[in-house]
């Protein structure tokens, strides 16, 4: 089986900050735990890098549309390495590789009946690169996610038919419930598509940064077709001689709240007029907000990812912000939130675990697992949470499943609390009772640290090889024999310096 997971790609009109970062984290632990079952994955993130946003930004720092994407497109791409994305390809909208097919298929469209030349008039957000509806407008005609005001635009341009699609859409939703996940977003965009659809701009007649229209090289293609685009064309041309499209489309898109809209109503509309096969499904993520409000570059309130790497390691940031907030909700994070999840959960919980199986695998054993029998009472209660965890995460649940996984580590600790072995170890006649305790914390924790690895790759991967686990599949969750020679190694999570005082 084939898994194709996108994130969405980033404009290049600023530095990114970990409300990109978060988008990227969630597609790249599906993306791990899917390979971890042995699936073929193919795992796309990028820069998006034409239309308003960019040449707005541009403007005002007076340099061309081109230099600004060359100057944050590496810095998105670094990004991505150092959260420990493992995507396959690194799409950038001014590939002229994307390029040329966005025109194939927009031509497609035309050429299909679904375009037409048109008068456009209403309230335009730069920054979104989106024509607001009346419903939306902000107080005093401002746009209600950036808080600028709109500018009134007048323009001829050519349209996408998107009003003789409602019925599709529909029918598409009727018959895929979980289309877009969580519930309640696909009923907000069902209840936009239900509302009567508008047909879309698909060119802007003055803007010149983008991809020509094929038929009308005085106009640009909309951001948004050509941005949306880039899930199918980079499977085109993203392994030299090669077309991945057979082999992994539909994908599954990971994306933000505030893009539904184009994801969830435009994009499988344009698809089925271009005659492509609609998406897999969509999974919706809120915002993380910092001091109540969406990080964003316009507000200011943007954590940078290098410093929280910094200060707490890429896997401490990829797990905090799947466990502080529920994936698809929005929620509230801070570094004061950080230090607090890292210390108890991560140093005291985690950390400590891992530390005490190793440790004490060393000296009561000389560092080698003891042949023994799982002890039925771990056994039992780890029963069925491998399956949990992997239909969880069939549904993009990262929350869900990474509380799942939690519930293991609670439980081994819970267990070396309960069996104490360094008592065991002082007494005579214990010592089968002392390898089967050992053993089962040895491979409790073997099978608790593979499940989370797509979370932590960094740390777990360090954990599993001193657990003596060459492999990283959830093929090898089933037991392990004893007798695997056991390392001590280094806290995974040490404890943080505190502050100097000011
Ligand atoms: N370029 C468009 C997307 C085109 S996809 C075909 C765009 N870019 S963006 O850079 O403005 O934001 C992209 C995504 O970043 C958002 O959808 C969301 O996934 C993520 N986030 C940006 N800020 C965020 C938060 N504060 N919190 C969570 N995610 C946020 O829109």
């Amino acid at each position: 089986m084939s898994f194709y997971v996108t994130t969405p790609i980033y404009y290049v009109n600023g530095e990114p900050h970990l409300g990109h970062a978060y988008s990227t984290i969630a597609a790249d632990i599906l993306a791990r735990h899917m390979r971890q079952r042995g699936e073929d994955v193919f795992f796309l993130t990028g820069t998006d890098e034409h239309g308003e946003p960019v040449a707005q930004e541009a403007e005002r720092e007076g340099v061309t549309p081109r230099e600004l994407g060359d100057r944050y497109a590496p810095r998105f791409k670094e990004m991505a390495a150092k959260i420990e994305a493992s995507n396959d390809f690194f799409i950038r909208t001014t590939d002229q590789g994307h390029m040329d097919r966005v025109q194939e298929i927009v031509q497609r469209v035309h050429d299909n009946g679904h375009v037409y030349e048109g008068v456009y008039e209403g309230w335009y957000c730069p920054r979104c690169a989106d024509f607001k509806t009346e419903s939306e407008l902000g107080p005093g005609n401002t746009c209600p996610i950036h808080q600028i005001p709109l500018t009134r635009e007048t323009e001829t341009n050519w349209f996408f038919r998107l009003s003789s699609f409602q019925e599709d859409l529909e029918r598409l939703y009727a018959k895929r419930p979980d289309f877009v996940q969580p519930d309640f977003r696909r009923n907000e965009a069902l209840a936009f598509i239900r509302q009567g659809l508008q047909d879309v701009s698909l060119s802007r007649p003055r803007l010149k940064w983008g991809v020509p229209v094929p038929w009308d090289t005085d106009q640009v293609i909309y951001v948004w077709f050509d941005a949306l685009l880039n899930y199918v064309t980079a499977l085109a041309y993203a392994r030299e001689g090669e077309d991945l499209t057979g082999r992994f489309w539909p994908a599954f898109h990971i994306l933000g709240k505030d893009i539904l809209k184009f994801h969830a109503v435009y994009w499988p509309a344009f698809l089925i007029a271009a005659g492509i096969e609609v998406p897999k499904g969509m999974f919706i993520h809120g915002y993380l907000l910092m001091e109540g409000h969406k990080m964003s570059k316009s507000l200011g309130n943007v954590l940078d990812p290098d410093e929280v790497i910094a200060k707490f390691g890429a896997d401490a940031l990829r797990y905090y912000c799947f466990r502080e907030v529920s994936f698809g909700q929005d929620g509230q994070i801070s570094p004061a939130g950080f230090e607090a999840r890292y210390e108890t959960e991560l140093a005291n919980e985690f950390g400590n675990l891992a530390n005490r199986a190793l440790a004490m695998t060393e000296r009561y054993r000389d560092g080698q697992a003891p042949e023994a029998e799982l002890d039925p009472a771990i056994a039992a209660d780890f029963e069925g949470a491998p399956d949990r965890v992997r239909e969880l995460l069939d549904e993009a649940r990262l929350t869900q499943a990474l509380e799942e996984i939690w519930k293991l580590v609670r439980r081994l600790n819970q267990y070396v609390e309960e069996t104490r072995p360094w008592d065991l170890a002082k007494e005579d006649g214990e010592a089968d009772s002392l390898d089967q305790v050992l053993y089962t914390l040895a491979e409790g924790l073997r099978v608790t640290t593979l499940l989370l690895h797509p979370y932590m790759p960094e740390t777990t991967g360090r954990l599993l090889d001193a657990l003596g686990e060459p492999s990283r599949e959830l093929a090898e969750l089933g037991s392990q024999e004893g007798g695997r020679r056991i390392e001590r190694i280094p806290p995974l999570f040490p404890k943080l310096e505190a502050e100097p005082a000011a």
